[in-house]
C-alpha cells in the first residue's frame, strides 16, 4: 500500500491518504469517537466537506487537492484535451462544497493551473504530476502553520490567559495549526499559558475539538460559554485573543466563525489585543473588503437542536449564519507565514503578501 503524506507529519491529523482512498477524520464524531471516514471519489469528498466531516478553511483547501486527484485517476481521457475539461468539471463540482473559505477555491486553481503549464504531460503523467501536487499544498500549509508558530509566539505574553474561537488546530489544517500553532509554539518555547476555548455554538469546535487538540498538545486549557467572554476580559482573566480566518479581503477585514466579531469589539473595549493568525492562502485580494465575503448560512437544524436532541419548541425556526466579517480596525496584528502584518493593512497586505499568491 502507497501511503500520500508530509515527510515530518504533525502528531494530529485531519487524513490519512492512501492508493485506497482519501481516509477523513470525522470531526464530527470527536472527541468521543475517533473514526474514520473514506472517500474513493470527489462527490464523497465533496459531501464530507458540506457536511463538515473536515473543515476548517486551510483543510477545506487541502481536501478539495486531494478529491481532484481522486475524480483526476477515474477520468477515462484518452486525450490531454479531454482530460484537461474533465478535470475542470470535477474541480467546477468541488467548488461548491462550501462559499466562505477561500482556500478551498485557491486550492483548486491552484492544481487546474499546474496541470495546464504541463505542456506536453498525457493523463497519467498528470494524475502523477496532481498527486503530487496536492501534497505539496498539505506540505507547505504544515510548514506555514510552524513558521507562523514561531512569528506569532512573539506576540504572546510571557504568561498568562489567551482565548481563543471555534478551532484553528492541526484539524483545521495541514497540521500544528495556525491561531493554536501560535499558542503551542509559545508553550514550546516555555511561555506559561493557558487557553480560555469558547464552545462555539452550534457545531462546538471549541468544546469538541480545540479542547481534544490542546489536551493532546499538553496545552493547560478551559472551555467557556461563548456569552463568558466579555465577562472574563473584564475581570482582567484574558491577555490576548486570537484565532483563524476563512478569507481575508485586501483591506484587512476577516471573515471567521460567528462570533469572531463581537470578540474583536469586546477585545478593543477592555485594551486586550486582538491577533488572527492566518496563510497567505487565506487572503483574497480580490475582495476589497469584508462587504464582498460570500457567508455561509447554514441550516436552522443546527441551532435548533444540541447533542443530535431538539431544543427549540416545534414550529420555530432558527438563522445560523456560519462566519461573520470583523472590520480591520479592531485587528491589532495579523500573523502569516510571510511575516507579521500591522495597520494599515490596506497598505501593507499586498507588501507582505504579494500577487504571486493569489490566483
Ligand atoms: O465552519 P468551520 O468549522 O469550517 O469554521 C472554521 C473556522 O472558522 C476557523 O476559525 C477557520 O477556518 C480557520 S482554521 C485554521
Amino acid at each position: 500500500m502507497k501511503v500520500y503524506q508530509p515527510q515530518d507529519p504533525d502528531i494530529i491529523s485531519a487524513w490519512r491518504w492512501t492508493d485506497r482512498g482519501l481516509y477523513l477524520l470525522d470531526q464530527r464524531l470527536l472527541p468521543w469517537k475517533e473514526t474514520y471516514i473514506r472517500c474513493r471519489t470527489w462527490q464523497e469528498v465533496r459531501r464530507a466537506i458540506k457536511d463538515m466531516v473536515v473543515r476548517g478553511a486551510p483543510a477545506i483547501g487541502i481536501t478539495a487537492a486531494i478529491g481532484l486527484v481522486l475524480g483526476a485517476e477515474r477520468l477515462r481521457a484518452r486525450t490531454r484535451r479531454a482530460f484537461l475539461s474533465g478535470l475542470k468539471r470535477v474541480a467546477q463540482g468541488l467548488s461548491k462544497a462550501r462559499p466562505t473559505a477561500v482556500n478551498l477555491f485557491w486550492a483548486l486553481e491552484r492544481m487546474i493551473k499546474r496541470a495546464e503549464a504541463e505542456g506536453d504531460a498525457g493523463p497519467q503523467e498528470l494524475v502523477e504530476i496532481l498527486r503530487q501536487e496536492a501534497l505539496t499544498i498539505w506540505e507547505e500549509d504544515l510548514s506555514a502553520n510552524r513558521r507562523m508558530g514561531r512569528l506569532g509566539a512573539e506576540l504572546l505574553p510571557k504568561e498568562g490567559t489567551v482565548l481563543t474561537h471555534c478551532n484553528a488546530g492541526a484539524l483545521a489544517t495541514g497540521g500544528y495549526g495556525t491561531a493554536l500553532g501560535v499558542i503551542r509554539a509559545a508553550v514550546e518555547a516555555g511561555k506559561k499559558l493557558s487557553v480560555l476555548a469558547d464552545e462555539t455554538r452550534p457545531y462546538l469546535q471549541g468544546a469538541r475539538l480545540t479542547a481534544w487538540e490542546l489536551r493532546k498538545a499538553g496545552v493547560p486549557v478551559a472551555i467557556i460559554p461563548d456569552a463568558a467572554a466579555g465577562f472574563l476580559m473584564a475581570r482582567g482573566l484574558v491577555q490576548a485573543v486570537i484565532v483563524g480566518a476563512d478569507r481575508i479581503a485586501a483591506n484587512g477585514d476577516t471573515a471567521n466563525k460567528i462570533g469572531t466579531y463581537a470578540l474583536a469589539v469586546l477585545a478593543k473595549e477592555n485594551g486586550i489585543p486582538f491577533y488572527v493568525a492566518a496563510p497567505s492562502s487565506t487572503f483574497d485580494l480580490h475582495c476589497p473588503s469584508g462587504q464582498n465575503i460570500p457567508i455561509e448560512e447554514r441550516a436552522p437544524e443546527e441551532v435548533l437542536s444540541c447533542g443530535g436532541r431538539r431544543v427549540a419548541p416545534c414550529g420555530v425556526s432558527a438563522v445560523n449564519p456560519a462566519f461573520d466579517v470583523t472590520p480591520a480596525k479592531f485587528v491589532t496584528a495579523i500573523i502569516t507565514e510571510k511575516g507579521l502584518i500591522y495597520p494599515p493593512y490596506s497598505e501593507n497586505i499586498p507588501k507582505v503578501i504579494g500577487s504571486e499568491n493569489q490566483t
